[in-house]
């Protein structure tokens, strides 16, 4: 089965991948060196034709959905409050079609978990339960509703026992296009005085072009119309799956980036296509060469870079940040989050699944493997640990 799901809901709900193991708790973050050095995008090992991605300071602070551990994930006061918050990136947004063909930003294609869809009654026949990428998922899918329809809907927070505070902010915005999204990124470029950097997701590329909606032309033609097709545009691309990759860099000049989730993990172009690699193959030196060929960087899971042992604490990082640089790509791996269940056992102080624990410590482990950035739900905690690492 493919994995395309970041660690959700944990200590609260129901998350595909949910982190709730045993919560070991100790003293933090021992075993990795803490120093950092500044640097620039580009001036490292990694990455050939990174465009402008070369101006941005590294670590880089990838607002994750925005700025989702303070805001309702994808919509545009999350995505605003990341650029307020002091990040590098925003990623504006995950994106999905409608039946009507246009690119919203949502997280899956499932929508029942981020928006207030269940309490439409016009739009309760249109429940569902679908196979998405080999796994049976209930709800209501955006390929069922007109752009239209959806925008009768609001976002709500996805995982209220992780953060309730959030749900202030419930009913408050709609649903983006990833259109509106490239407007919103011209007037806060203008607004700031400075380039604002966006980072999208192809969510479930294969999923949907078997329904007729394939996404990467729909991406590409939106890129060309708003002149950010371009090596040099402040336009990212990423996914979980090789081929959808592949499909971009044949269409557009944008820097992309290749998605990597648990080792054992297959992506679901590969599982369509009866290629037997899984993630593992992907991440030997031979794996990474052949992603160089037509991406710039690698966005791997965490645990890639610094596996956790059966309590939850970091053990010794792998050799992905060398090989990866070696084959010239840049490591932005997801996802740091500041809520105890999320971090590594060591980090947690006490087990409350909205209370913080050391993120700060956690970020300084991760920053020490020599990764280039990485995705946050929280961009300013994130800001000040890269202050930190690069202060020494
Ligand atoms: O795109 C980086 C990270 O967002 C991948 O995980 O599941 O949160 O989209 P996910
Ligand atoms: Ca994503």
């Amino acid at each position: 089965m493919g994995t395309q799901e970041s660690d959700e809901r944990a200590g609260g709900g129901t998350g595909r991948r949910a982190l709730l193991g045993a919560a070991v708790l100790g003293a933090g973050g021992a075993v990795l060196g803490l120093s950092g050095t500044a640097r620039a995008a580009g001036g490292g090992p990694g990455g050939g034709h990174r465009g402008g991605l070369k101006g941005l300071p590294v670590p880089t602070v990838i607002g994750h959905r925005g700025a989702s551990g303070y805001r309702p994930e994808h919509t545009l006061g999350s995505y605003e409050l990341a650029l307020d918050l002091g990040a590098d990136i925003v990623e504006a947004g995950d994106l999905v079609p409608t039946k009507d063909g246009h690119l919203v930003c949502r997280h899956e294609p499932e929508i029942g978990g981020t928006t207030d869809v269940a309490d439409h009654p016009e739009f309760a026949g249109r429940r569902r339960t679908k196979s998405l990428d080999g796994v049976a998922t209930t709800g209501w899918f955006t390929e069922d509703f007109t752009l239209a329809e959806l925008k009768t809907l609001r976002a709500t927070e996805r995982i209220p026992a992780n953060r309730p505070h959030n749900t202030l902010y419930d009913g408050r915005w709609e649903i983006p296009t990833f259109e509106e999204v490239l407007r919103w990124q011209d007037e806060q470029t203008r607004r700031r005085g400075k380039q604002v950097w966006i980072y999208p997701e192809l969510k479930h590329p294969t999923y949907f072009r078997k329904l007729g909606l394939g996404t990467e032309e729909r991406l590409a033609r939106l890129l060309r119309e708003y002149g950010k097709d371009r090596q040099n545009s402040p336009v990212v691309i990423q996914s979980f799956e090789p081929t959808s990759v592949q499909r971009m860099n044949r269409l557009v000049g944008n820097p992309l980036a290749v998605l990597l989730s648990g080792a054992d993990s297959r992506p679901w172009d590969f599982v369509e296509a009866g290629d037997p690699r899984t993630t593992a193959d992907l991440v030997t030196p031979e794996g990474l060469k052949e992603i160089a060929s037509y991406a710039q960087g690698i966005g791997p899971t965490l645990d890639l870079i610094v596996p956790r042992d059966s309590a939850g604490r970091l053990t010794e990082p792998t050799a992905l940040v060398r090989d990866a640089h070696r084959a010239g790509l840049i490591l932005h791996p997801y996802t740091m989050r500041n809520e105890n269940p999320f971090l590594p056992a060591e980090f947690r102080k006490g087990a409350d699944p909205d209370g913080y624990g050391d993120a700060f410590g956690a970020f300084r482990a991760y920053f020490a493997t020599g990764i280039d950035g990485i995705f946050t739900d929280n961009p300013d905690t994130g800001v000040l640990a890269r202050e930190d690492f690069v202060n020494g």
